[in-house]
C-alpha cells in the first residue's frame, strides 16, 4: 500500500468546491439511491463520480441503470485484502475522490487506507453509536428493551464503529415492533440522515470546522457537528 500511495495526488488539499465522491456499497444500495436522489435534487452539492461494490449486489445494478460509472473489485476473487485495498485506492484515485461515503460496504478498511483518507471517508451504522456497533443492531436493540434506536454518521477511524459523530437519527421503538418493522422505520430515517449530513460535511470542511478533527478524542464519540434529528416515522 504505502509505495502505491507515496507522491500521489492529494485531492482534498484544496478547497471542496462540488468535491467528488465515490460510494462504497455491498447490498441493497437505498442509502446510495438516497444520496443520488439528493444530488439531483441539487441538494447535495457533489459530484458522485463512482459506485464501487465489493461484490456483485443489487445496488451495483441500481447505480449502472441510473446512468453512474460502476465497478465490482470482487473481495474473494483477490488474494489478499492489502490486494484489495490496492486496487480500490487506485480506482479511487484515478477518479480524483475527495470522499468516500460507505453506504451499506461490509468491509473493514485497513488503519492505512482509512489515514490516507485524512478523514474523509463517512459511514452510516443503523444504531445510536456507541450503542451496538457491529451487526444485528435492531435485533440487539429490541432484545435490550430499547424505547428509542437510530442510526449514525460518523466518521471512519481505524476503530471500527468508533470514529467521531457527525449526526444521529432517532425513531421510537414500539411494543409491537419486530426487527423486520424496527429495520424499516430506521432505515427511512437512514436515507434523509446521510444525503444531509454529507452536505453538511462538506460545507463545514470548506469552512475549516472539521479539519482538526481529534482522533484521540474520536475515541469517545465526541460530536463535531451537531445534527440530531428525530423523525417520526
Ligand atoms: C444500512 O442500514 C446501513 O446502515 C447498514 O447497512 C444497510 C445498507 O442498506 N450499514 C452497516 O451495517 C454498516 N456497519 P442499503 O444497501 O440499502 O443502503
Amino acid at each position: 500500500m504505502s509505495c502505491l500511495m507515496a507522491g500521489i495526488y492529494k485531492a482534498y488539499d484544496k478547497k471542496m468546491i462540488n468535491p467528488n465522491i465515490a460510494i462504497l456499497i455491498s447490498g441493497y444500495g437505498k442509502n446510495m439511491e438516497a444520496i443520488i436522489q439528493s444530488s439531483k435534487n441539487n441538494d447535495l452539492k457533489a459530484i458522485i463520480k463512482i459506485v464501487i461494490a465489493n461484490k456483485d449486489c443489487m445496488g451495483i445494478h441500481t447505480a449502472k441503470e441510473l446512468g453512474f460509472k460502476t465497478l465490482i473489485i470482487n473481495r474473494k476473487e483477490m488474494i489478499s485484502k492489502n490486494s484489495f485495498e490496492k486496487k480500490l485506492l487506485s480506482i479511487l484515485v484515478t477518479n480524483k475522490i475527495d470522499i468516500i461515503c460507505l453506504a451499506g460496504f461490509m468491509e473493514i478498511l485497513s488503519k492505512e487506507f482509512i489515514k490516507y483518507w485524512d478523514n474523509k471517508i463517512l459511514n452510516i451504522h443503523p444504531s445510536l453509536l456507541p450503542l451496538f456497533p457491529g451487526l444485528n443492531t435492531h435485533k440487539r436493540a429490541l432484545k435490550l428493551g430499547m424505547s428509542v434506536h437510530g442510526a449514525t454518521v460518523h466518521i471512519v477511524t481505524e476503530h471500527i464503529d468508533k470514529g467521531p459523530i457527525l449526526s444521529q437519527g432517532v425513531v421510537r421503538v414500539f411494543k409491537t415492533d419486530n426487527e423486520k418493522k424496527l429495520k424499516e422505520r430506521v432505515s427511512k430515517i437512514e436515507h434523509i440522515l446521510y444525503p444531509k449530513t454529507i452536505s453538511e460535511f462538506i460545507k463545514n470542511l470548506n469552512n475549516n470546522q472539521i479539519n482538526d478533527i481529534d482522533i484521540e478524542k474520536s475515541k469517545n464519540n465526541e460530536k463535531n457537528i451537531d445534527t440530531l434529528m428525530s423523525i417520526n416515522v
